[in-house]
């Protein structure tokens, strides 16, 4: 038999005994139990800690936890300011930009109107002394004063003087009361429908018809476009105080598709100056042209 030293373990007093050996080994095995124990808990922390982070960066980009985007900031560095700037996504630069976009056109609107006076005499609105009718100005229903004799004897004139051109002018349609306007515009609705009709026939009482200052000239048709009529109304109808009404490309400001045929009276001096303008009256008097309902 071999001799073999017997040491009792401290925490297994009682139940075993080892050799020298054999203690060495479950001491090493304990101190390496514990290293590996304590490398498990650095892991599992170090792992626990980044799904947290991530967890938050998730969030962060979710739409719904965004906050409302800040547009001002007051009390703010220039330095800060450029910094926040740098760091702003986008869209969110995108929104800003239509922000102020649409802030300076409302500015600008405002400043437009601010330079005209508006006033309302019997329910007819007159924007520096012209009197406006179109889809944001009507007319009273009884206002009915048929045809403006300055109107009238402006155009016997022009149509004196094309005829000394080798043209003819007369007029197809002239002053139109509100029940006539009435009657025309229900009748283009049965046969085109509201959207379309709108483009081309005022509602009652938002016809310029109505005030007996405006006129449509031989053929109230788009093929009336080009024609050497349609050609010397554009190019003289000034000379004798009017404008063509609703210009070529100037819809979303008047409200209504080019008409060739449909002249305005404003007398010569502020035709003539509407027209150095290159803008539609609507534009020249910073006034809209739009119906309530739509
Ligand atoms: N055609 C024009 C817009 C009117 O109906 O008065
Ligand atoms: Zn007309």
């Amino acid at each position: 038999m071999t001799d073999k030293k017997i040491y009792i373990t401290p925490d297994n007093e009682n139940k075993g005994r080892y050799s020298r050996q054999e203690l060495v080994l479950i001491t090493k095995f304990k101190a390496i139990a514990c290293m590996i124990l304590f490398a498990v808990a650095i892991v599992v922390c170090l792992k626990v800690a980044r799904n947290l982070n991530v967890q938050g960066e998730a969030t962060a980009k979710s739409p719904e936890a965004q906050p409302e985007p800040v547009y001002k900031s007051t009390q703010v560095t220039k330095e800060s300011t450029a910094s926040v700037t740098t760091a702003k996504p986008s869209n969110e630069k995108e929104d800003e930009a239509a922000i102020a976009s649409k802030k300076k056109e409302a500015e600008k609107k405002q400043e437009k109107t601010k330079k005209h006076k508006t006033e309302v005499i019997d329910g007819i609105t007159y924007v520096d002394g012209i009197l406006v009718a179109n889809k944001t100005y009507s007319l009273p229903a009884d206002y009915d004063p048929g045809l403006d004799p300055k109107a009238e004897a402006a155009f016997k004139k022009m149509a004196k003087a094309a005829e000394k051109d080798g043209l003819y002018l007369f007029i197809c349609s002239g002053y139109r009361s509100y029940y006539t306007q009435t009657e025309l515009y229900n009748s283009y609705v049965w046969s085109y429908g509201v959207k379309a009709t709108d483009r081309f026939s005022a509602r009652p009482g938002h016809s310029e018809h109505q005030s007996g200052l405006a006129m449509d000239i031989n053929l109230a048709a788009d093929a009336f476009d080009g024609t050497p009529e349609a050609k010397w109304l554009a190019k003289h109808c000034v000379e004798y105080g009017f404008i063509i009404r609703y210009k070529k490309d100037k819809e979303s400001v008047t409200g209504f598709k080019y008409e060739p045929w449909h002249i305005r009276y404003l007398g010569v001096e502020t035709a003539k100056k509407v027209e150095a303008s290159g803008l539609a009256l609507e534009e020249y008097l910073g006034i809209d042209s739009v119906y309530k309902e739509d």
